[in-house]
């Protein structure tokens, strides 16, 4: 049954080739400060940078920057950006980047004007944003979070070991995103595979959750399968726009709210990745796959249903003649395959995680209560013991 829940998704999306021409339309609608935040030189080698800038003049912009956004932004940086854009009385926020450059923005956005502690209102209390906010606009070069139509930030404090993300509501989603999937062309090969699996992990960890009946699953179902079949595309010939497209699109539709609403979602695989990224500092992609099997298959005897479901509709297992575990399990062992095929890492071993960090992990991990079993702390352990 769906659930009771109201819809708005505020964002408004330029896609395709010609998405940047889109900022000739949206500038117009903001003041004359503009504070372009980047990371750390993509935009500049790959000639997006000179793109931006050259539209933002044409428009009458006053163009402040606040380059140097490291991917799992800090808290350090935050508290930098805010300090720029105070001193910029920015009217627009302009993030061209990736899920970091456009978490950090939104981060910027809702603290210009706060003058109470960040990290402890928005990311330890997860309160509402209670100040006026300053509008972001997106110009995406890296595909996978979502973050181009979602209220979602993840900032990394290394001091207290954690990397938390809050969900913000509508009011911090980024007034536009531009979506050329040409702008990703550059990414290295590695980061366009984290992309494809963080994707496919948003899509899972809302998939994996609940036993009833439910239109987003079948959304979720479809959008699984596009993905599988542009990411097998994408890894052998990275510059087919058709599949790159596809799996841009995929991303935003993967995490813009709507596949989960009306139903309860799950969201461990993320808690359990964001603790590893916590300790390592590692790839957000790859600390998913890392520790992705040893999660489903623990909690798949819980969820068997589900991941049979799973089997039969995303991977084709053919069912005839199998129990429901052995169909679960066989789609586990494609889908793992898979993974393996496009090069995902698959223990966090090779990111970097030492056994010495365990007990730490351990505590940095969030505990949901949406899944199939809700872990406790000697589950968590033994997941991720599972996943050196
Ligand atoms: O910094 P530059 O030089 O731009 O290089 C970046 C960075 O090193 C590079 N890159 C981006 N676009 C490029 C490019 N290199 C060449 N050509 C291009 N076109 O890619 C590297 C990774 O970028 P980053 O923005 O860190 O990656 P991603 O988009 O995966 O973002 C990761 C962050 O988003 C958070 C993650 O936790 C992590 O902090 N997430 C945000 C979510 C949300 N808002 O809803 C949900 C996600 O689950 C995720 O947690
Ligand atoms: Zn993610």
């Amino acid at each position: 049954m769906i659930g009771n829940f109201t819809y708005c998704n505020p964002t408004k999306l330029y896609f395709g080739k010609d998405a940047l021409e889109g900022l000739n339309e949206e500038l117009p609608r903001y003041g004359k400060n503009v504070l372009l935040v980047y990371g750390g030189g993509s935009i500049k080698r790959n000639g997006i940078y000179d793109k931006v800038v050259a539209l933002l003049k044409a428009n009458g912009k006053e163009i402040f920057e606040d380059g140097g956004v490291m991917p799992n932004p800090t808290i350090e940086k935050l508290q930098e950006g805010v300090r720029r854009a105070r001193a910029a009385k920015a009217d627009l926020i302009l993030a061209v980047g990736g899920g970091s450059v456009c978490d950090y923005a939104k981060a910027v956005s809702i603290s210009v004007h706060c003058d109470e502690d960040i990290w402890d209102k928005y990311f330890i209390r997860f309160e509402d944003v209670s100040c006026e906010i300053v509008p972001v606009g997106c110009v995406l070069t890296m595909v996978g979070t979502g973050s181009e139509m979602n209220g979602g930030s993840v900032i990394t404090n290394h001091e207290q070991k954690l990397k938390i993300g809050h969900v913000f509501g509508e009011n911090v989603f980024p007034k536009f995103s531009v979506l050329n999937p040409e702008f990703t062309f550059t990414l290295p090969v590695y980061q366009m595979v984290s992309g494809i699996y963080d994707i496919m992990s948003h899509i899972l960890e809302q998939y994996f959750s609940g036993t009833d009946d439910n239109t987003s699953d079948y959304l979720a179902e479809g959008l699984l399968r596009s993905l599988i079949h542009s990411a097998n595309i994408a890894v052998k010939d990275p510059l087919d726009y058709e599949a790159r497209s596809n799996i841009m699109w995929t991303a935003t539709w993967a995490l813009n709210t709507l596949i989960a609403k009306g139903k309860t979602t799950d969201w461990m695989v993320h808690m359990l990745g964001q603790s590893v990224g916590a300790y390592t500092d590692a790839t957000h992609g790859m600390t998913l796959s890392a520790v992705t099997m040893p999660y489903y298959k623990f909690i798949l005897p819980y969820g068997v249903a589900k991941f049979a479901r799973y089997a039969v509709n995303v991977w084709g297992v053919d069912p005839a003649g199998k129990s429901q575990t052995e169909v679960a399990a066989e789609g586990l062992n494609r889908m793992e395959a898979w993974m393996k095929e496009i090069g995902l890492v698959m223990n966090i071993t090779e990111l970097g995680a030492t056994k010495a960090m365990l007990d730490g992990m351990v505590k940095s991990t969030l505990i949901m209560d949406g899944g199939y079993k809700v872990l406790d702390e000697a589950d968590i352990r033994a997941v991720l013991s599972a996943s050196f």
